[in-house]
Parts: C-alpha cells; structure tokens; sequence
C-alpha cells in the first residue's frame, strides 16, 4: 500500500510545517534529533549488548533517534537496505529479509522501473520492522575496478548511476520510508578510507560524481543525504563546507537533512559546515574517541559558536523529511508478500546476467541426455554475496558461512556467504535428462579429471569483496584461475559463471567457450544462473562498468595506499576527472576486454533509421528490430562522440526494449543536457558550445552501429 504516492516531491507543506514544529521544541529536544545511536555496541562482547539508550521495545537497527511525541515527531529508525533490509546479526529475533541482487547487477539490467520495484519491496519489509529510514542509493561512480564497495553502487557512467539510484528512492520512498543517496561524495575506493584524501578538479567533479547525485536528488527527492568517510580536496566529506553548504545546499537548494556516516564525525564543528546529524555516536567513539554532536554542540551553542538559527535548521531539515515523506503518518502496515518480492529479486537477478562471450555453446539444450561437469564456486551450496554493512540474512538463512576476515574495522564482517539455492540443485531441475557431476574444484588436476569425462563443464569463479577492502589485484582467489585453465585445457566445452563484484582478469579467456557475469545476484540467483544457462531466459543484461584488459589500461595501475596499515593517511588523485570508465578508454584509445554496454543474446537485433534532432537538446529516434528466432530484451545506448569539435564519449541515454522474433519498436530518447555541456566553475552554471554535435547508437561503447549529427546553439544554464 502506498503511504504518499507523490512522497517523493519537494513538499512546502512540509517545510512550513517543520518550521511551527521546530519553534516549539525545547533545545533538549533539539539536540536530540541531531545524532543516531547504533542498535548494538560496537565491539560489545554479544553482538546483540543493546545500547542503554534504546528502549527496550525498540528493534535494534542501524541509528535509533527519539522521537519527540508530544509534537508528533516518531523516533527515526535507519537500517542499510543496499541488497535488501540488512540484518548484521544484532537482532537475532529477526526472521530474516529479501536478499536482492546487488546494485551492480540491477546497474545491468539498465532497468529503471525494476529497479523502482525493488525499491517498494525494501521499504515495506523496512516498516514491518518499524524502519522508516533505509541507508540505501549507493551511487558513487565505480572509477576503480578494485573498489571492494562496487557491488553497493550501479556503474561506472553518471547517468545510469542517477537514473538507477533515483528509481531506488523514489520505490521506497513512496512506501513512507525515507531514503538516502550515499556517499556524498567520491567514495570511490576503501583503501584507509577514513584517512583518504580524494583529489579531483572541481569542475570534473561537478560532471561526473557530482552531477550523479544532482540528477538522482532532482528525480527522487532523497528524504536524506548521507556524507562519506573520505575528503575531498582536503575537506572531510561531513564537514565539507563547499560540497555540503555550497554545492548541496546552495547551488542545489536540496531542502533535506545531511547525515554522516557511521564513525565520520570527529568535530562538532561540522555542524557549521553543512552536517545535520551525527549517525552512530559509538562508531565515533571508536575511531575518534568522542561524540561530537552531543555534549561539545551544547557546550559550542552555549558559548554562541553554534548560532540558535543553524540548530534550528538542522532539526527543521530532519522534521521535513519525515513530514514530506509522510513517515509521522503510517497508515496501516503495508502487506509484505515475501513471494512477490521473491520474484522481483529473481527478476533482478535474470535481467542482471550479462552473457560476455558465447561461441553457440549456450543456452544448453534441455533435452538432451549430456554428461554435465559442475565446478567450484561452492556451486553445490548457493551463489555469494558481497560483504559489510548492506550484507542481508535471508529468510532460512544462508546455506553456509565461512569466516574470511582481514584487517580493519570491517574485517569481522567477510565472510564467504552463501544463498540457497545453488545452482547446482537448479542446473539439475533445468536439465531433467542430463547427468550431472559437481566438482568442488579443490584441485586443478582432479577438476580436469572430471572435465575429461563431460560432455560440457560449466566451471564457477568466485570472488568475496565487500566494504572496507580494495582488491589487490584484478584475479580470482584460491588458485580458481589454474583450476578453471585445466578444466578448460581439458574440455573445449567448458563455460565459465562469474560471481563477483567487480571486473576480473580472465587469463583462460580464449581458451573457454563461453562466459557469464552473474555478479551477486541474490537469493534467487541459482535459478537465474541455471535458467539462462539451459535457455529458460534469454539473457539481456549489458555492462555497467567496463572490463580493462588489466589495470595497466586504468588511470591508477598503482592504488596509491593499498596495503599500507590501516590508519594510514591517503591521497588518491583522481586525475581522470569526469573521463571515468568507458571515457577514459575514448581518451586514452585503448580497447578494453569488454566494453560497458556489452552484453550478448540468445536472438539477434537491428538497429535502423536513426533521425536526430537538435535545439535545447539532441533528440533521436530510431527503430529496433528482433532479427532472431526467439524473444528477448535488448539495451540500445545512445552516446555523444563529438561536441562542436571536441572527442567526448558520453552516454546520453538507453533504452531496454523487450521483443518477439520480427517485431520491431521505435526508441526516442531525449539527451540530459548537462550530458552535452561542459561545468563553468568560474559562472558556476552548465556551458553548451554552439556546433555540431555528433551522436551514434550502439550496442556498446565500443560498437556504434548508426551515427548522426545535428546543430546545437549555445547555452550557460542550471546550477
Ligand atoms: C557503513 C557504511 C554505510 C552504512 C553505515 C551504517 O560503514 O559506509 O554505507 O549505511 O555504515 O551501517
């Protein structure tokens, strides 16, 4: 049932509102609303140690904030919600929530409104906890393929990330649960992240990290923003007066409430830089030994060096969240139909399959009496997840858990997690008639041996990354590439089903027949994997991040800091400024293994009769056509390549079109202008040079099939 269906909107109604509110409130009050308290204490002996400033009534989550009830204000309850309502083991009651496919994989599925469906799903199992606040949007740009959090964020391009993130909030948002939009912002690696300075050009900023959040914030209206642990440009990201009070709440005009994230507050000076909640007092205990938005804001606001009018802001910046999205008005709680959501994640996980190499070996006919070798990947258990805080228990919990650790504070949370069903057990189901053997891989002499005797190998590679780590390296863990090399020396016909989070390297790539990216695919992702393999569905996910043939082809080979101890200061220049991913290898001119955008299907399609228009902005209209023998679902792109003489790769906008065999749709997409500008950091506005400005359309970065180009004049506009 849907609480507000226009929640979302930017509400007067609700500032107006907030201000009488606030007036009335006490400075007790106040200061109360300006801080979270986790469920569990940090480091406490039982995970589950509530702590004594939680009602004993209340479940524990992420950030417990009282409410204020002679006014009418609810306690806010956050829990994250990156794959589903995340359960970290503090409330053992807990019967577990929906896990769905990581971001990175719905970041395949190109799918707006599936994306949107996960969303109102997460936000009613939210309620049936009483959370009315989700730690979710993840939309920091995957600049770097060792970014152990890019299965949290949608992709490497602007415009994909706002599309997709926005559609998140604006699901679960309209189920009267607040949303964030995090990290604000260039959160992009996590090597010593809370000691990290992120170095970029300002203007580079505004036209890719920044102009995700400022596209996703004007399509959603995020109840709340949440700042990151990094600096930028040698501010902390929750006391960064240009991004928070400039930009944000300046340029932006963004009328919600700045949250740190936990354990990335280590002044109360902060709040005179744009921050307006402290998330997790404990967490801040533990990395800078004091909670700065509790006694030290009293004592700063008593000697006047927090102006009465900026606490009131603050509170008032809270309280129009919670009214604009209509949190202080849960009717009755919404129907929370686990089998349908069950069919969104296993939706999500189909459309986020990504078929990228096939030689005729897939889909495996169902029919036919083959003997089928099943290796590695713990296939025989269940598909894997990524680690930290978006981690989600699902209902019946995992098939297994094995401790991985590592060092820092998120170190107790890697774990090797593993969701039923396995693919195994659905391979089995899918191919009534085959004989299937399971290999567990543990050796690349004994896999080869079971290789030997199959018709066909479907061999798994998988790889844990999760909050807090950076990938040393591109490969695959635990020896998994020799064993697949053997396999594959051993059998031609050997497939390859990736789980992982990021892009690998694939030093067996010529030698296998086929390849699957599954990423994380949540808890229906067994099934995802053994239908797309037999057939069932036709794959249609296409790549959010590009594949680099190695790191040599990425802006940093080196990570500067990786493997210093954690503690250590960090500088990592981001010198590709808005040129990230698919762009860096236009300006570069190198060719990627696999470029964003690709993805392979089962059918085959056309694209035909590209007309462009030109103006404020480039409209194009096209025809797609399904030239193949079955139904299936293809992702045109629309790209800049040339903007009044200058070589710009941008990706303007796409499309996923579902077709029968023969049938043909016609796409028309209007450009984002912000996509054909320049940022005028001098005029503080968007610049978009008179000229011509050519456009193809593709089925990749890298493979333009109709090419067009139309007259724009010039304009300065937005902010
Ligand atoms: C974490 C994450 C953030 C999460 C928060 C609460 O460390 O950085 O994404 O929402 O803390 O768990």
């Amino acid at each position: 049932m849907e609480v507000n269906p226009d929640a979302g909107r930017v509400d007067s109604a609700a500032d107006r509102r907030a201000r009488e509110t606030e007036e009335q409130m006490t400075d007790d009050e106040r200061f109360s609303l300006v801080i979270s308290v986790l469920g569990a204490v940090p480091g406490s002996a039982a995970a589950s140690t509530r702590d004594p400033r939680i009602p004993e009534d209340v479940m524990m989550s992420a950030g417990y904030t009282p409410g204020v009830p002679r006014l009418g204000i609810p306690a806010i309850q956050s829990s994250d919600a990156s794959m589903g309502v995340t359960n970290p083991g503090y409330r053992p009651q807990d019967k577990g929530a929906t896990a769905f496919p990581s971001l990175i994989a719905l970041g395949s599925s190109f799918n707006p409104q599936l994306v949107r469906e996960g969303g109102g799903a997460i936000g009613r199992e939210a309620r049936d906890r009483g959370f009315n606040v989700q730690l979710a949007g993840g939309c920091n740009l995957a600049r770097d393929p060792r970014n152990g959090r890019n299965f949290e964020y949608y992709s490497e391009d602007p415009y994909l990330s706002a599309v997709l993130a926005a559609a998140q909030v604006q699901g679960i948002q309209r189920q009267g649960v607040i949303s964030t939009l995090k990290h604000y912002s260039l959160n992009c690696n996590e090597t010593n992240r809370h000691w990290l300075d992120a170095i970029i050009d300002p203007d580079a900023h505004r036209e890719s990290d920044l102009l995700t959040f400022q596209i996703a914030i004007e399509r959603s209206q995020p109840g709340a923003i949440m700042s990151g642990y990094n600096k930028i440009n040698g501010e902390y990201a929750g006391g960064n007066q240009h991004l928070l009070n400039e930009v944000l709440k300046g340029a932006w005009d963004y009328p919600g409430y700045v949250m740190s994230d936990w354990g990335a507050t280590p002044q109360w000076q902060f709040a005179l830089k744009g921050l307006d909640q402290e998330s997790g007092l404990q967490a801040d205990t533990l990395l800078w030994g004091r909670q700065p938005f509790t006694d030290e804001l009293r004592e700063a606001h008593a000697r006047g060096e927090l102006p009465a009018d900026r606490l009131s802001d603050m509170v008032r910046r809270i309280l129009r969240s919670l009214f604009a999205v209509g949190v202080d008005r849960w009717g009755p709680a919404p129907d929370v139909d686990m089998a349908q959501h069950q069919r969104i994640a296993l939706e999500g996980a189909r459309q986020g399959i990504v078929l990228l190499k096939n030689n005729g070996v897939l889909p495996i006919p169902p029919d036919r009496p083959l003997k089928i070798a099943v290796i590695g990947g713990y296939a025989q258990l269940g598909v894997i997840s990524g680690t930290g805080s978006g981690a989600v228990a699902p209902v019946g919990g995992f098939a297994g858990v094995i401790k991985i650790g590592g060092a820092g504070v998120m170190g107790k949370h890697r774990n090797l997690f593993l969701f039923p069903p396995s693919p195994l057990e659905e391979l089995a189901k899918a191919l009534p008639h085959a004989h299937i053997d399971f290999d567990p891989g543990y050796t690349p002499a004994e896999a080869a041996l079971t290789a030997k005797r199959s018709d066909v190998v479907i061999a798994f590679g998988i790889r844990v990354e999760g909050e807090g780590f950076d990938n040393a390296d591109l490969s695959l863990p635990w020896g998994q590439d020799a064993v697949i090399d053997a396999v594959a020396s051993a059998n031609p016909n050997t497939m390859v089903v990736l789980e992982t989070g990021n892009p690998v390297s694939m030093p067996w790539r010529d030698k296998v027949a086929a390849i699957l990216q599954a990423w994380y695919p949540g808890q229906a992702g067994g099934q995802a994997i053994a239908e797309v393999l037999t057939g069932a569905v036709n794959p249609s996910g296409r790549l959010p991040v590009t594949f680099p043939e190695g790191l040599e082809q990425t802006p940093r080979p080196e990570l500067p800091g990786l493997g210093t101890p954690w503690g250590t200061a960090v500088t990592i220049e981001y010198n590709e400024g808005a040129e990230v991913g698919y762009r860096w290898f236009t300006k570069t001119g190198a060719t990627p293994m696999y470029a964003f955008g690709h993805g392979l299907s089962y059918t085959v399609f056309k694209y035909s009769d590209l007309k462009v228009t030109g103006g404020d902005t480039v409209t194009a209209a096209f025809t797609v056509t399904n030239t193949g023998d079955r139904p299936g679902a293809d992702i045109p792109q629309l790209y800049l390549t040339e903007a009044a003489g200058d070589q710009r790769r941008r990706l303007l906008g796409f499309e996923r079109v579902h077709l029968q065999p023969g049938e043909s749709h016609r796409v028309t997409l209007n450009a984002e202008p912000r996509l054909l500008a320049r940022f005028d950091g001098t005029a503080g506005k968007w610049r978009i040079a008179a000229g011509t400005y050519k456009v193809a359309v593709g089925r990749s970065a890298n493979s333009l099939d109709l090419t067009a180009e139309t007259a724009l004049t010039s304009a300065l506009f937005g902010a």
